[in-house]
């Protein structure tokens, strides 16, 4: 199981800063939307001229047309990021024409799709797809598997199960942890540390717990010595 730091700090400066802290560690980082629209691909330089061996994971969730998410998809892989993740809502058409692209590649990132938003508890989800989380998630997962997709995105509570109906080595990446009980905040389906190397969960995210923390490497630490 890996680490993956969520750079959603207000400005580059504050994230670089975050960075400085925790070079010494073997870590992901996530650069979100946020990060990204502001700072583009410089910051991605940035982050890897304080540590070339940090790998980045654009969490940029595309969901588009086929042939536009391919094309983004292209743009991404000449980023020279190691991961980055569509949208499984988009279809499996749209995941594959991605993937068919992605192969073609020099450089070929892995690459995730989001099943359910970590945010969501089941009525707001029910709302939308009528149907459950977990069973949504796993149809999702299954979707992405055949489309060739490396893994999903995905909470804790569906990891295992997901992994069962797919194959062990389809990648979970679950946010929403608050590795030794943190506060929640917005977010509703949450686990710590202990229940997401239980449910097999490949890399966890974590953000507010580390940069909102007085000591952030030490919470890193804490967190990769527990892995
Ligand atoms: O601060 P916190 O640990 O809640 O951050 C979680 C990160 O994971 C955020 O950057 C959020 O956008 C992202 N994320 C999520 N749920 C998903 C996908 C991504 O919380 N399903």
């Amino acid at each position: 199981m890996k680490l993956c730091v969520a750079l959603d700090l207000p400005s580059k400066e504050e994230n670089l800063s975050l960075i400085r802290k925790i070079k010494s560690e073997n870590v992901w980082l996530k650069v979100g939307l946020r990060s990204f629209i502001r700072d583009g691909e410089l910051l991605l330089h940035e982050i890897k001229s304080i540590n070339s061996s940090f790998k980045i994971f654009l969490d940029l969730k595309i969901h588009d047309i086929p042939n536009t998410m391919a094309d983004a998809a292209e743009s991404i892989a000449g980023l020279g990021v190691d991961m980055f993740n569509v949208h499984a809502s988009s279809g499996v058409k749209a995941m594959k024409t991605v993937m068919d692209r992605v192969n073609t590649l020099p450089q070929s990132p892995i690459v995730l799709a989001v099943t359910a938003l970590t945010s969501f508890d089941n009525a707001s989800f029910e709302a939308i797809y009528h149907t459950s989380i977990a069973e949504k998630a796993m149809e999702f997962a299954k979707d992405a598997h055949c489309a060739g997709i490396h893994g999903v995105v995905c909470s804790v509570f569906e990891s295992r199960a997901i992994k069962a109906c797919t194959s062990e080595d389809f990648l979970t990446l679950t946010p929403g942890i608050r590795p030794f009980g943190e506060v929640h905040d917005d977010q509703e389906r949450v686990a710590d540390l202990a229940m997401a190397k239980a449910e097999l969960s490949d890399f966890i995210v974590v953000g507010r717990p580390i940069y909102h923390s007085d000591d952030p490497l030490g919470v890193v630490r804490k967190i990769v010595e527990n892995i």
